[in-house]
């Protein structure tokens, strides 16, 4: 994939300074002015195969005089098929764009039994059981998580007082598509994940490797072990939509603070 064709089909009238990728469901930012819209399909040639991903890019300004954003209405997943650098890929292009600050955002199963669903959590470490890795699950999920900083991670955890719902803690990002069994929850409890989904870690990686002020953040959108059932793909979509609305106040909050 070159990029540089990629680029040549983007037209814009500055580059963007922040972009925010939007998790299973995450329905924040329709407002945009100005706005420049793209298709994932026309500008990368992959069609997203997600339900609840509509596969959009939007520049936009939230108001006149505020930074150019960049809005992505869904992901490519390791799952559908894909590699790591098709994960990646949208990054690469706003990387090339010269973007400088990343919001992901993913949908997760909550690990920590004190979550509820709607509620955010600030991913301040994490496992990748996504990177294919040679010496294997076990070895990763052993270790600690691995934490990160950024200076967008910091501003975040200052505003979790102001925020009820805004948790803290580790992402499992592990393969799927298929939900977790009983065992294995059980398994990334043991080993301190708070939550689990199937994304972001790539994209969090890349970012952190490539000098992107990056921040991850999980809509929790089912707890594990506190409910009776999951209620699957669909119940995600319902829950994130609700959460949507205090994450669109805290990004909003982010924005103006940075
Ligand atoms: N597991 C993995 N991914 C998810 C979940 C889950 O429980 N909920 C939403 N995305």
């Amino acid at each position: 994939m070159d990029i540089n064709n990629i680029i040549n089909k983007i037209v814009l009238p500055e580059s963007p300074q922040w972009a925010f990728v939007l998790g299973s469901g995450v329905d924040v930012f329709n407002n945009l002015q100005e706005v420049v819209k793209y298709n994932f399909t026309d500008l990368f040639g992959i069609k997203p195969t997600v339900s609840g991903h509509s596969g959009t890019l939007t520049f936009g300004y939230l108001k006149s005089g505020s930074p150019l954003i960049a809005v992505l209405k869904g992901r490519y997943h390791v799952y559908e098929g894909h590699s790591l650098d098709i994960v990646t890929l949208p990054l690469k292009v706003l990387h090339a764009l010269k973007l400088k600050k990343l919001v992901l955002t993913n949908a997760a199963g909550g690990i920590d039994s004190s979550f509820t669903p709607a509620d955010l959590m600030l991913i301040t470490s994490y496992f990748d059981c996504i990177t294919p890795n040679p010496k294997g699950l076990l070895n990763i999920i052993k270790n600690p998580p691995e934490k990160y900083h950024s200076n967008l991670l910091s501003l975040a955890l200052a505003l979790t007082k102001k925020y009820p719902n805004l948790k803290q803690g580790s992402y499992a990002a592990v393969l799927g598509p298929s939900y977790e069994t009983t065992a294995e929850v059980q398994m990334l409890k043991m080993q301190g994940a708070s939550a689990v989904g199937m994304s972001t870690v790539p994209e969090l990686k890349y970012a952190l490797a490539n000098d992107i002020d990056a921040l991850a953040l999980s809509v929790i959108t089912n707890v594990w072990g506190v409910q009776t059932e999951m209620g699957g793909h669909k119940e995600v979509l319902e829950v994130s939509k609700i959460a949507s609305k205090q994450l669109e106040l805290f990004l909003t909050e982010l924005i103006k603070l940075s």
